[in-house]
């Protein structure tokens, strides 16, 4: 690190923690989380995979804390992919059972914090218990204004793109547009969450560099943050590292850096 970025972030602690000038980070307006790692950290601890699963459940409760603490408005996490029913049956239903228990417990936390829950992704596709889950905790939520928790169950970015796809040769075929009218805003407003901004920072804990088909329209110019702790370590010291990482971006969207 250049001393002028030293200076810039004041560092003066050698604890785990990093203390920095809070009010010297830009703060983006949406993070969106990979939740990865659930399976190794419990490897490492020669703990079943569901006791993993089980603090990546807790560590989520941990991430809104923080967020809310640097004002971040809109967090999404991924927490089930279409790709993940791949898994063994026990493990997918271990992964359902959490999801209805954590909104079951948490709720009252979130309530408190001012969270509103949101979800994306092909929730059709989900059993019914799970469909109702995710309809009563957006409908019991919708009043709260402080943040937006957006959890991403059964998503996948292909799948939402091609459900787009879908919609707008409805409409096409209904008459109500002609094709050439789809433009990136149109298509982009068929999307699953249209009225929520695209993130503006990408966290993968766990130690893996790729995406694995999150956020594939939205995250086009998303600036991405990569960890290796895994996501049920993944705690207040992380995130501020990841800030001050995108404190320092520069992002120029294809045109030039503003000082040019
Ligand atoms: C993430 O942890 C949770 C889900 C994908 C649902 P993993 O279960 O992928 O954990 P690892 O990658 O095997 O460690
Ligand atoms: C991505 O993790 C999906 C979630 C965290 C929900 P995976 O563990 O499924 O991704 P890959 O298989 O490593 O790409
Ligand atoms: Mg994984």
């Amino acid at each position: 690190m250049s001393s002028n970025e030293e200076s810039k972030f004041s560092f003066f602690s050698r604890k785990k923690t990093p203390v920095i000038d809070e009010s010297k980070l830009k703060i983006p307006q949406h993070i969106a989380v990979i939740m990865d790692g659930n399976g190794r950290w419990a490897k490492k601890r020669m703990l079943p995979r569901s006791a993993g699963h089980r603090a990546g459940a807790d560590n989520l409760k941990t991430l809104c804390k923080n967020c809310g603490h640097y004002g971040i408005k809109y967090v999404t996490v991924y927490a089930f992919s279409t790709e993940n029913w791949s898994r063994p049956e026990s493990e997918v239903h271990t992964l359902m059972e959490l999801f209805v228990e954590y909104f079951d417990r948490y709720d009252p936390e979130l309530e408190q914090e001012g969270i509103r829950v949101r979800f994306t992704g092909d929730l059709l596709g989900l059993p019914q218990n799970i469909q109702d889950v995710c309809k009563r905790a957006e409908e019991g939520s919708k009043h709260r204004t402080r943040m937006t928790l957006i959890v991403a169950f059964n998503y996948g970015g292909r799948r939402e793109i091609v459900q787009a796809a879908q919609k707008l040769a409805q409409q096409v075929k209904a008459g109500t547009i002609t094709e050439d009218e789809i433009t990136e805003d149109m298509f982009a407003k068929n999307l699953y969450l249209p009225d929520v901004p695209d993130p503006d920072l990408i966290i993968r804990p766990s130690g893996e560099e790729r995406t694995s088909n999150f956020l594939v329209w939205e995250g086009a110019y998303s600036e991405l943050w990569f960890s290796d702790v895994l996501w049920p370590d993944f705690g207040m010291k992380e995130l501020t590292e990841a800030l001050v990482a995108y404190t320092k971006r520069d992002r120029r969207f294809g045109g030039l850096s503003e000082e040019k």
